[in-house]
């Protein structure tokens, strides 16, 4: 029986890279995507999502529109990452069309009734934030709670201490993190070392051209983002890992401890660690520390390369 998940998202291009991962592989069904503002606003990431699914051939998959700005912090796009239309500034068609019938939160409270699922989240928590807040039963159900963000050794990316998607909405983050359930925190720890570079997405097109010339269409941006401001030849493409962690939890290892996110001050969105227990609080959270990089590329290699064909275009 396929593992359901629904994917909270800021998409974003690794976001949607997280999202073909998804969909490509056989024993996941994608229930639902909701998204969120983050990487661009959330109407950006609505039409984005529907450029994935084009892309994918999946436009069956529901998009339910989340939360607009985070919980009390002002808003803070990321598109000088993600380029001016959130997908690396690839300018792809937009897709019209496509009708929405309830929103985050209600798809949420409906679908976490009906079935057993998981909820991996790769942008800020504020939609998961306002479901703990508005309907904490149906979160009570949520099966595995993935989040990509936080760092507990490795610095962050918006500041010296804070990674994006806690530092977007923090508030959110610590309401998840206090929410009595299990945080999967998959942090820059892991993510910094999942590099896509020019020699693998050069090897995607060969083996795939219909996916590598996406990849690089929604990548190039990303690339020389990462050249200019982190002298690196190559990208971090962190959402994915999200994804293979939940499909293969033995690509990456870790450590249960409590964490707490700072709301306020110089290190607001700051994952702190209690790592030697000085809190005296039962542990809320599993901290990844460890990645087999070539067991992540082997299966994200293996879905999107071989699972993708060019005949599924719409
Ligand atoms: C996270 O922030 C966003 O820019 C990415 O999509 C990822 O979810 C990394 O800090
Ligand atoms: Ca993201």
């Amino acid at each position: 029986m396929k593992r359901k998940i629904i994917i909270d998202c800021d998409p974003g291009i690794d976001d949607s890279l997280a999202i073909m991962l998804a969909l490509s592989h056989p024993d996941i069904e994608v229930v639902g995507i909701t998204i969120v503002e983050g990487n661009c606003p959330v109407e950006m990431g609505f039409e984005n999502a529907k450029k994935v699914l084009k892309f994918m051939n999946r436009l069956d998959v529901p998009i339910y529109v989340g939360a607009h700005q985070p919980l009390k912090r002002e808003y803070i796009n990321a598109l000088d990452t993600h380029g001016s239309d959130g997908l690396g500034e690839s300018f792809l068609d937009s897709v019209a069309g496509y009708e929405q019938d309830m929103d985050a939160l209600s798809f949420y409270s409906h679908i976490l009734r009906q079935e057993q699922c998981s909820v991996i989240a790769i942008g800020p928590l504020t939609n998961i934030a306002q479901l703990i807040q508005q309907d904490k039963e149906a979160y009570d159900r949520i099966d595995t709670l993935i989040s990509m963000g936080g760092c507990y050794k490795s610095h962050g990316n918006c500041s010296p201490v804070a990674e994006y998607n806690y530092w977007c909405d923090p508030d959110a983050a610590q309401i998840v993190y206090n929410a009595g359930k299990e945080v999967h925190m998959v942090g820059l720890d892991v993510t910094r070392q999942i590099v896509l570079t020019p020699e693998l997405l050069e090897n995607m097109k060969q083996r795939n051209a219909y996916v590598g010339d996406f990849v690089e269409k929604i990548t190039k941006f990303y690339f020389k983002f990462h050249l200019e401001w982190e002298h690196l030849v190559g990208c971090v493409i962190n959402d994915p890992l999200a994804v293979a962690y939940f499909i293969d939890p033995s690509i990456c290892s870790g450590f249960s401890s409590y964490v707490q996110i700072e709301t306020q001050s110089i290190s607001i969105g700051q994952s702190i660690v209690d790592d030697h227990s000085f809190y005296r609080k039962p542990s809320n959270a599993y901290v990844l520390t460890q990645v087999d990089v070539d067991k992540f590329f082997d299966l994200f290699f293996t879905c999107l390369l071989e699972n993708i064909h060019e005949c599924e275009k719409n």
